[in-house]
């Protein structure tokens, strides 16, 4: 057994109740590898924010989910009008209801925008490959929990986006049919469905979400942050072993993050009290409709986070997997005449390429929307390693590379816009464009990301004292 220490003589009652804690549990110890003494850069900026105000985000789901649980019933004949009763009658309930389905959309704006300080400070790099891991599992989840959440209020766009994602499970080749049924727990979108998703959203999809999130932050305080500068700060360090460049995350980020959810709350309850439903963006206004099995809405939209991946759904037809094939072909073709390698890895890359190609003309185009779909999100996870250049941060990449970022923005943005409005010829092939555009940015990477004149990192982060 480990030897007790004693407090202090003269210590005061709560240095001995802490001294008493400590021995049996470590209390001090985490408190200062995780605040007093987790040394972070000193120059973070606005995009710091977004790490904590995630975490503030989970905590309101979880806590309004709690309260919305108490008095929403889970069964496709009671579903809406629970929904309903928490709206008008139970006290406070349209609060706590706003706030779960405001905090929805929320999650996704500072996820997206954490993702993106991710992307422009090149902190997917080593050391912190498996933070950023860390963080596509979280996305995957956070995806997961936000459709089958969506379900549960049972209106018209619930039921009807449900049936249009979950019958997209049944392309997948040989598996797919009866994997929709096990989804469904039915052949329709129904009661069975409705409750697995409760049970799903509430408990499970929860659970391994904090999981994830407490290995992605013990990850990230393995390794020390990353700046705006993409300098290590633990390569210079004082007499005591302290980073130079660093400070201690409380007080000095837990304050700085204060500001951050001040900043974040006069918004998040501007849009509660003001634009709940946020022009149909944030609820869709069909969702008032409760769900009529018998009546298939005119156009069946997913929320707006989801969007960008639909366009990419939505653009994969016939004439696109032609295109991809077509694309395949000619890499093929480049790599036998032009590539590097030898003569039997050229060999190999072509006989994939003729099989790969095979494949695409082999199953049809609905399954490679829903491979597209997937693969836009999963491919994140290569980042770490398509990354070739030799700078983390943008700030000291070729100007170029800014436009390239840019574009890869708005191309993501325009995705997202042309996927809440109906299908139109000139939406479709815009999407087509967009579409290889985003798989163009990371397929490419390898390639793009060492090209041009680099400047010179500094050895210690950029900070002007304020
Ligand atoms: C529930 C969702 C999430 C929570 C609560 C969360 C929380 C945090 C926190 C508290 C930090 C440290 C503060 C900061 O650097 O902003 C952080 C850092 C980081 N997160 Fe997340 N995160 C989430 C999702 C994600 C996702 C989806 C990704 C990427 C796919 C991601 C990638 C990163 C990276 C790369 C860092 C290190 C950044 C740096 O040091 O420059 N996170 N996260």
């Amino acid at each position: 057994m480990a030897e007790f220490k004693q407090a202090p003589a003269g210590a005061t009652a709560g240095e001995k109740l802490l001294t008493w804690v400590d021995n049996r549990f470590p209390a001090s110890k985490l408190y200062k590898e995780h605040l007093s003494e987790y040394y972070a850069p000193k120059n973070f900026n606005f995009w710091y924010f977004f790490g904590s105000l995630a975490l503030l985000v989970l905590v309101i789901q979880i806590v309004t989910g709690i309260f919305l649980v108490m008095n929403y019933k889970p069964d496709a004949a009671l579903a809406f009008a629970s929904v309903e009763y928490i709206m008008r009658d139970v006290p406070w309930g349209w609060l706590v209801r706003y706030m779960h389905s405001t905090g929805a959309s929320a999650f996704f704006v500072v996820v997206y925008l954490h993702m993106y300080r991710g992307l422009i400070y090149g902190s997917y790099r080593t050391p912190r490959e498996l933070v950023w891991i860390f963080g596509c599992l979280i996305f995957l989840c956070l995806m997961a929990e936000a459709f089958m959440g969506y379900l549960l209020p049972w209106g018209q766009m619930s039921y009807w986006g449900a049936q249009v994602i979950i019958n997209l499970f049944a392309a997948i080749p040989f598996v797919g049919p009866d994997l929709a049924i096990l989804i469904r727990g039915d052949y329709v979108v129904g009661d069975a469905t409705l409750n697995r998703f409760f049970s799903l959203h509430v408990i499970a999809v929860p659970l391994v979400l904090l999981g994830l999130v407490v290995a992605h932050i013990i990850a990230l305080h393995e390794v020390g942050s990353n700046n705006p500068d993409g300098v290590e700060i633990k390569e210079k360090k004082d007499a005591q072993g302290r980073p130079l460049d660093g400070i201690p995350f409380h007080p000095y980020y837990s304050v700085h993050d204060l500001m951050g959810v001040g900043g974040f709350l006069m918004i998040f309850t501007a849009v509660i009290f003001f634009a709940p439903e946020f022009g149909g963006y944030f609820l869709e206004y069909n969702n008032f409709i409760p769900a009529d099995p018998f009546k298939t809405p005119t156009h069946i939209a997913p929320v707006w986070y989801f969007t960008p991946f639909y366009s990419m759904l939505r653009a994969t037809n016939d004439q696109m997997v032609n295109v991809l094939a077509a694309l395949i072909g000619l890499a093929a073709v480049m790599n036998l005449l032009k590539g590097k390698g030898t003569g039997q890895a050229k060999l190999v890359g072509l006989v994939v390429s003729v099989v790969v190609i095979a494949l695409l003309k082999t199953f049809e185009a609905k399954f490679w929307g829903v491979a597209v779909m997937g693969g836009a999100v999963v491919i994140l996870a290569g980042l770490p390693w398509f990354d070739n250049s030799p700078v983390k941060s943008i700030r000291y990449r070729p100007s170029w590379h800014k436009i390239i970022y840019g574009i890869f923005v708005v191309n993501f943005v325009i995705l997202g816009y042309l996927g809440v409005k109906p299908p139109s010829d000139i939406g479709n092939l815009v999407s087509q464009i967009g579409t290889l555009l985003y798989f163009g940015f990371f397929v490419l990477m390898p390639w793009w990301s060492r090209l041009g004149t680099f400047k010179p990192v500094p050895d210690r982060v950029t900070f002007t004292p304020h």
